[in-house]
């Protein structure tokens, strides 16, 4: 297939990390500058500057100044990644909520090493500094806090999310926002503001089961998207369903989605918006892990992109600092008056004490040190959990590489079964996410989920090792 000019640089940037995998570039070692690059390579200097800046935003090349760009160290990779999905692209109902419960259930057992969980550990999270901040609130101004407040939440909060919004490049006042009960939320009333049971709704697959189920519960149906793990969405499929099917909605990741960790290039976000909009389709954003990225910039939503007006955008504090207070937000555009209707008669507002406490921490500049160290620790857990699949996995294994986030795709050869592991495993004391709940048609059974939000200690690192032992005896059956 002809690539278009504008999407060059990422064809060169898959050479690169292909080249990368066979060996060809080691761990450590220069890239060419970009001027000889380009020459070899017939491109501007424009784009390979682009698939080199990608790839560091990637996590896979480093730049230092007036040197030049070098593979990031522990970049082995010893495993392929996962295939792009190539699915059966048709209208389903969904039916997870017994897989989905189920899951949550073991997910939530203490006894088992918890691969399956994407809570983050409380160690992880350091949240002492903001639970003091709450008793304070409570202690010193308790009666003012224990009221109603209005159905859009807590001024001040509004105000630092609109702050930090506008430094991605997403102009907003604080009265576009309307926090919610976490980002669950945020999509029950973004999905409601615009379609109704038995419309149609477009997904990324993989997706996060979360998704599914809520669209069970709304009795809307789902068509999947063949989706890539590094780049997301295949644009040009979404475009012949568009020609094709009446599809009321598109819920897509900003970047990282979950369970794949792919993150769709600018480029590529930007082409799917001028398509949505074209077919007057909204889009639905999911941005919760937008703020754990491991490259220089946290990418850009599509409510910050051009076309990206119409955009809804759903996220929250559960994936970095406070997954227990339950506090989401939404920015819903032209939608917004459906949106607050509906808050109001689904929960009238949310708890005021944890938005008054989160408003104050991130007033405080404590959100931004505390975002470093840790965007630095899950990027640490990813690589360790990598080098632990590498040794114990089999070797045919496809891992993904994010760029963001805390989880793991894997993908074996067929005929393993995700779920026949997933039994065993329990019985051995570990939990995971077996690929099929990631899917309304429960495809990805070959597929699993890890996930490295709990500090990394020997007892799971020793769970990947023996889950990884159990999928060869399986695979060796
Ligand atoms: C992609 C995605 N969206 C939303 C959520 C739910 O977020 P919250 O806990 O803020 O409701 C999760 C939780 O795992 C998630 O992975």
């Amino acid at each position: 297939m002809d690539i278009p000019a504008q999407h060059r640089y990422l064809q060169l940037a898959d050479l690169i990390v292909s080249m990368i995998d066979n060996g060809a570039l080691s761990s450590g070692k220069r890239l060419p500058s970009v001027r000889s690059f380009s020459e070899q390579h017939s491109v501007s200097v424009f784009t390979t500057l682009r698939a080199y800046r990608l790839l560091e935003d990637r996590g896979i090349l480093m730049s230092r100044p007036q040197s030049g760009f070098y593979v990031a160290a522990g970049r082995r990779n010893l495993l392929a990644l996962p295939s792009a999905s190539r699915l059966r692209t048709k209208v389903s109902t969904v039916s997870i909520s017994g897989a989905v419960a189920a899951l949550l259930e073991h997910a939530s057992n203490a006894s088992l090493v918890p691969l399956g969980c994407t809570v983050p550990a409380a160690g992880l999270l350091q949240s002492k500094r903001l639970d003091m901040t709450l008793a304070r609130a409570a202690r010193q101004h308790g009666d003012r806090y224990n009221i109603y407040c209005p159905p859009q939440g807590d001024a001040v909060l509004r105000q630092e999310i609109a702050k930090r919004a506008m430094r991605i490049g997403q102009a907003l006042s604080p009265d576009d926002v309307i926090v919610t009960a976490g980002c669950t939320e945020a999509l029950m009333l973004a999905l409601t503001a615009i379609a109704k049971p038995g419309d149609t709704i477009a997904v990324e697959s993989p997706t996060y089961f979360g998704l599914l189920h809520t669209l069970e519960m709304l009795g809307m149906k789902v068509i999947e998207l063949p989706t890539n793990p590094s780049t997301g969405i295949e644009v040009d499929v979404l475009s012949r369903l568009l020609d094709s099917q009446k599809i009321t909605a598109c819920v897509l990741s900003s970047s990282f989605s979950n369970p794949l960790g792919s993150a769709m290039p600018e480029a590529r976000k930007v082409e799917a918006l001028a398509l949505l909009n074209r077919h007057e389709v909204p889009l639905i954003e999911d941005d919760v892990y937008g703020d754990i990225h491991f490259g220089r910039e946290r990418p850009k939503p599509f409510a910050a992109l051009e076309g990206g007006e119409n955009t809804i955008y759903c996220s929250s504090f559960s994936k970095c600092l406070a997954p227990g207070y339950r506090v989401g937000w939404i920015t819903a555009g032209p939608y917004a008056q459906k949106v607050l209707e509906r808050k109001l008669a689904f929960s009238l507002c949310g708890p005021v004490l944890p938005q008054v406490a989160l408003a104050e921490f991130l007033a405080s500049g404590a959100y931004d040190t505390h975002l470093r160290r840790i965007r630095h620790a899950f990027e640490e857990n990813l690589q360790r959990m990598t080098r632990a699949i590498e040794d114990s996995f089999p070797t045919a294994t496809k891992v993904s590489r994010p760029a963001g986030g805390f989880v793991l795709w894997l993908e074996l050869p067929r005929p393993f079964d995700s779920r026949e592991l997933f039994d065993e495993a329990i019985e051995h004391g570990i939990c995971f996410a077996p690929g099929d709940v990631f899917s309304a048609n429960r495809y990805f059974r070959n597929c699993l989920r890890l996930s490295a939000a709990s500090d990394w200690n020997d007892r799971v690192a020793d769970g990947v090792r023996r889950l990884g032992r159990l999928a060869s005896t399986q695979l060796a059956r």
